[in-house]
């Protein structure tokens, strides 16, 4: 069968079928808006596309976190959604659940924010007004504490940052951002 460009909203459905866990849901809607603001940030044709993609990238880990990046390949094929979509989802977990490297400009920034999203959400729960006025700085010192939020993988964050050859500081910033833009729906306000 030939493949389908998913759409937006057959996207979420999809996540919603494979995920209940609320913090999986607002992780995924987290990611996806900071891949949304990267791709305006990089003046992408196909905005959506960036934004699907963030969306879906944990799709299986709820059900199958053993089998984390095999099970939503495996789920996306028999989607029929197309390859570079799969293959883009997939690379998030380089070096650790596959060995599919980031190579486009999406895969990097997926590689890089993912984890990135995960320290400045624990971040801001941690704080009285949220994400709302969050500096670069909060985050930074966060960072060199690895005792907070330690399943937060630094390194990954900063191979990404030096793939992209962009400076932390404004990976930082521009993730707060994106996830500023969703605070509400993925309870940070
Ligand atoms: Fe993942
Ligand atoms: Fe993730």
């Amino acid at each position: 069968m030939k493949n389908k460009i998913p759409t937006r909203e057959e996207a979420y459905e999809l996540l919603r079928k494979y995920n209940k866990s609320e913090s999986l849901i607002y992780h995924a809607l987290a990611v996806e808006a900071v891949m949304l603001h990267f791709a305006e940030l990089f003046e992408e044709e196909d905005k959506e596309k960036w934004g699907i993609v963030g969306l879906v990238h944990d799709l299986d880990y709820e059900m199958y976190p053993k089998e984390h990046c095999k099970m939503t390949e495996e789920i996306l094929k028999n989607e029929n959604w197309p390859e570079d979509y799969i293959r883009a989802i997939v690379s998030h977990g380089w070096k650790i659940c596959t060995d599919i490297e980031p190579i486009e400009t999406m895969e990097k920034v997926l590689y890089t924010i993912d984890e990135l999203t995960g320290l400045i959400n624990a971040t801001a729960l941690m704080r009285p007004t949220g994400i709302s006025d969050m500096k670069v700085k909060s985050i930074k010192k966060k960072w060199k504490d690895k005792s907070f939020a330690a399943g937060v993988n630094r390194e990954v964050i900063a191979e990404g940052a030096q793939m992209l050859g962009m400076d932390l500081n404004e990976i930082i910033e521009e993730t707060i951002k994106g996830m500023q833009s969703i605070a509400n729906e993925i309870g940070l306000k």
